[in-house]
C-alpha cells in the first residue's frame, strides 16, 4: 500500500491562538503513525504559515504545510493576491482549484492549470481540487472535462507529480461524503485517466464515521476540512485509516 496522504484544510476557520494548540497536537500525531506511511500536509490560512511552520519546527518528514490558493500571477502588480514565491519559504504543497475559491473567484479550469503549473515551477506540489456540482449519473464526464482543461498546461511528467482531490461539491460543508461506491465509480474512472502514479484523495464531509469508505476502495488520501480543527475527530480518522491499513497487511500475509 503507498502512502496515504491526510489534507488539513483550514478554510478561514482558525484563529491566530489556533495555530499555537493545534500543530503541536498534528506532530505528535504524525510521529505515533510514522510506521503507517501516512503524510499529513497541514494547509493553514496563509497569512499564519510563518507561525504555524516556526510552531512545528524542526517538521516530521511525515508533516508538511500547504498554502490554501496561489495567485496565477508570478510577479508584479496584483494588489491583494498571494504569490507562489511568498508561500515557498514554508509551504510544499498548495490546493489550486478548490470549489470554494473557484465559485467566489469566478475561476475557470484554465486559471487552474496556470495556477497548477505555476505550483510546480516554485517546487510546491499542487493539489488540484475537481468535483461535480450536483449528484449525478453523468458526473464522471463532467468531472471529466474539468480535470482536462484544469491540467491543460500540465505535460506528463508534470501530471505525475501533482494530487488531485476529488471533492463533489454537494458533499463539501455538508451532512453526509458520498457513498461509497459513487467515490469508488469516479476513483476508477479518474485513474483511467492520469498516470499510475497520479495520487487521488476523496474530500467532502469526511468524518470518524466514513472515513475508512475511501480508503478502502483504494483513494490515496483524505482531504478533510471541518474535522481537522477538532483533535477528537482527526484522532478518530486516523484510528480508522490504520485499521484498513492493519487489515491490509493481515490479509496479505
Ligand atoms: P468538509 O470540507 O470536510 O468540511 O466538508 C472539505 C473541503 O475542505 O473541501
Amino acid at each position: 500500500m503507498g502512502q496515504i496522504y491526510i489534507v488539513l484544510n483550514w478554510k478561514i476557520y482558525a484563529s491566530i491562538a489556533d495555530c499555537f494548540i493545534l500543530p503541536p497536537y498534528i506532530r505528535q500525531l504524525a510521529g505515533e503513525v510514522l510506521s503507517y506511511n501516512l503524510k499529513f500536509i497541514l494547509c493553514p490560512p496563509a497569512p499564519f504559515l510563518s507561525t504555524v511552520f516556526e510552531v512545528l519546527k524542526p517538521l516530521p518528514k511525515n508533516l508538511a504545510l500547504g498554502a490554501q490558493d496561489i495567485s496565477h500571477i508570478e510577479d508584479g502588480a496584483a494588489t491583494g493576491e498571494i504569490a507562489a514565491k511568498t508561500v515557498s519559504p514554508w509551504a510544499s504543497y498548495t490546493i489550486v482549484g478548490h470549489s470554494e475559491h473557484r465559485h467566489n473567484h469566478h475561476e475557470t479550469n484554465y486559471r487552474i492549470s496556470e495556477k497548477a503549473s505555476l505550483a510546480l515551477k516554485y517546487n510546491l506540489v499542487p493539489i488540484i481540487c475537481v468535483g461535480e456540482e450536483k449528484r449525478s449519473g453523468i458526473a464522471t464526464t463532467f468531472v471529466e472535462e474539468q480535470l482536462a482543461q484544469s491540467l491543460v498546461l500540465l505535460d506528463k511528467e508534470a501530471l505525475k507529480k501533482v494530487i488531485i482531490a476529488y471533492e463533489p461539491v454537494w458533499a463539501i460543508g455538508a451532512q453526509d461524503p458520498a457513498p461509497q461506491d459513487y467515490a469508488e465509480n469516479m476513483l476508477k474512472h479518474l485513474r483511467k485517466l492520469l498516470p499510475a502514479e497520479t495520487k487521488i484523495m476523496y474530500g467532502g464531509s469526511v468524518f470518524e464515521d466514513n472515513a475508512k469508505d475511501f480508503i478502502e476502495v483504494g483513494f490515496d488520501g483524505l482531504f478533510i476540512g471541518r474535522a481537522s480543527l477538532k483533535r477528537k475527530s482527526l484522532e478518530g480518522i486516523i484510528n480508522k485509516i490504520k485499521d484498513v491499513i492493519n487489515s491490509r497487511s493481515t490479509t496479505q500475509k
